[in-house]
């Protein structure tokens, strides 16, 4: 019998390997995010990164882009020295170049003596297959192994269902992670838990005590640096068929039997198969294209689309939409479901509001005020929920007036709020696929988005101007009207 005091053999190390490692998502998000994790010990301890690039770059120099590039991205409170140091020693770099198959041995040596392999493709899709197949070639793929999938996961439905196809050649679709950041925000994740861990909205979560819902998500900037992407891509493909729909999922779906992916990914399906589909009469009615002109944001003054660097002239890529969908099942038969995203707009605000009936009968005939209740729950900038219900102002007479139960999360809790693609990263690394969108789910947003552009370029709808700093153009407005409601802001 052994005597020795055996140690534990220690886990050999996860490897998690960026395409695209020194790419804009990955300065920007996705190794701050790691470096948070790493600082929080949510990293298993062997975990190594390694940056994949073109360049030919000795480790050090990668360091020393790390340092420069990426520094800048951590708030100051959460840089901490030492933690930066031990978290600068995980990284390695490698230089591939994706379409190359023989840099794939490179890249296996760096990976002896792992385990589980994480696979980010933090690069242009036309690159996965190449990426897939050459990590196969290397023997890089074993059932063991994941692969993260960044949006644009296609242009229409034909180019989306070609990168699942070129993808689960080589992967199990339980292998494949397809990011969508917006369900690994915190504040998205607990819609599920105002919906489903609460019994008091349910009976009223419906036909016909809902009267409207609006999801807008309005962001402040402009297109910035990313003409090359977004002017080939605008506001439908960018935002309504990923974040936007997805939001809509879990406003709308029913409540899943468990948290178990496909328990939650069935539901979400569900929803997007009910959505109905638009008829061309519909786009001319129901959608609204916009661009932003000259104006003003945050208090400077911002130029038009197409005045930003590099957008071709006379460019009719949209960076506002709005539109109403329906869902065709009993839950949802005849609510109005407005969605708008929008560059520009007055305010980084995403906001889902529900907007319960009108009262049958009002005794309050006297009222300046009409009886409104909503349920708004904000999602960003600040997280928070707030409940308009009628009051009576004080006073004689029986006037009512709105007042706010107001529920603000960021005060509630003193917890660390955690980055979505920091949480996403997590998720990845620990195998867990709820808040990731299964093939279907994608295919499925794409089958009622592909009528949608297609129906703007039958009807050659150009994009109407809205003022940068505004709330997008005149129509969206009436495209509210016309159903008996207004956006939030204009109530
Ligand atoms: C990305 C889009 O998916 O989401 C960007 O490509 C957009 O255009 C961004 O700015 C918005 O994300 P967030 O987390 O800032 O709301």
């Amino acid at each position: 019998m052994s005597t020795s005091t055996s140690r534990p053999t220690p886990a050999a190390p996860l490897d998690l390997v960026i395409f695209g490692g020194v790419g804009d998502l990955s300065v920007r998000k996705l190794l701050p995010a790691l470096y948070m994790a790493h600082l929080h010990n949510n990293l298993p301890a062997a975990t190594r990164i390694h940056a994949l690039g073109r360049q030919v770059w000795e480790r050090n120099e990668f360091v020393a882009f790390v340092q420069e590039k990426v520094r800048g991205f951590i708030e100051d409170k959460a840089f901490i020295d030492a933690a930066w140091v031990s978290f600068l020693e995980r990284l390695n770099y490698v230089s591939v170049d994706a379409t190359q198959a023989p840099d794939f041995h490179t890249l296996a040596a760096a990976l002896q003596g792992g385990s589980d392999r994480v696979y980010y493709l933090a690069t242009a899709p036309s690159l996965f297959v190449g990426i897939c197949a050459n990590l196969h070639s290397a023997g890089l793929i074993d059932e063991r192994a994941r692969v993260v999938l960044e949006k644009p996961l296609g242009h229409d439905l034909a180019s989306a269902r070609q990168i699942n196809d070129d993808v689960g050649r080589y992967f199990q679709e339980q292998q494949i992670f397809r990011i969508d950041h917006y369900l690994g925000k915190e504040t998205v994740q607990n819609l599920m838990v105002l919906r489903f861990g609460n019994t008091i909205f349910e009976p009223l979560w419906r036909s016909p005590y809902i009267k409207s819902v609006q999801i807008t998500v309005a962001e402040s900037v402009g297109v910035g640096s990313r003409a090359g992407f977004y002017d080939g891509t605008g506001a439908m493909r960018d935002m309504v068929q990923n974040h936007l729909l997805q939001l809509l999922c879990i406003v709308a779906m029913e409540p899943p039997v468990s948290l178990d992916p496909d328990a939650v990914r069935d539901e979400k399906l569900k929803v997007l198969r009910s959505l109905r589909p638009m008829t061309m009469a519909d786009v001319a009615r129901d959608t609204v294209r916009g661009q932003y002109s000259a104006g003003a944001s945050n208090g400077d003054a911002a130029l038009g689309y197409l005045q930003e660097d590099n957008i071709p002239d006379g460019s009719t890529t949209e960076t506002f939409v709005a539109l109403k969908a329906h869902i065709n099942n009993w839950r949802w038969a005849n609510v109005p479901i407005f969605l708008r995203t929008g560059k520009r707009m007055a305010a980084r605000q995403s906001e889902i509001v529900i907007e319960f009936a009108d009262l049958p009968f009002t005794i309050f005939q006297d009222s300046p005020h009409q009886s409104v209740n909503r349920l708004m729950i904000r999602l960003q900038p600040e997280e928070h929920i707030q409940l308009q219900m009628m009051a009576k102002e004080p006073g004689s007479g029986m006037k009512l007036r709105p007042v706010n139960l107001n529920l603000d999360l960021e005060t509630a809790f003193s917890e660390r709020r955690a980055e979505a693609y920091e949480r996403l990263l997590i998720d990845v690394i620990k195998g867990r696929l709820t808040h990731f969108m299964r093939r279907d789910e994608l295919e499925a947003a794409w089958t009622w988005v592909e009528p949608i552009i297609n129906g703007w370029q039958q009807l050659n709808d150009k994009p109407k101007a809205y003022t940068a700093g505004s709330w997008g153009p005149a129509a969206s407005s009436a495209l509210m009207a016309r159903e008996g409601s207004s956006w939030v802001e204009e109530s």
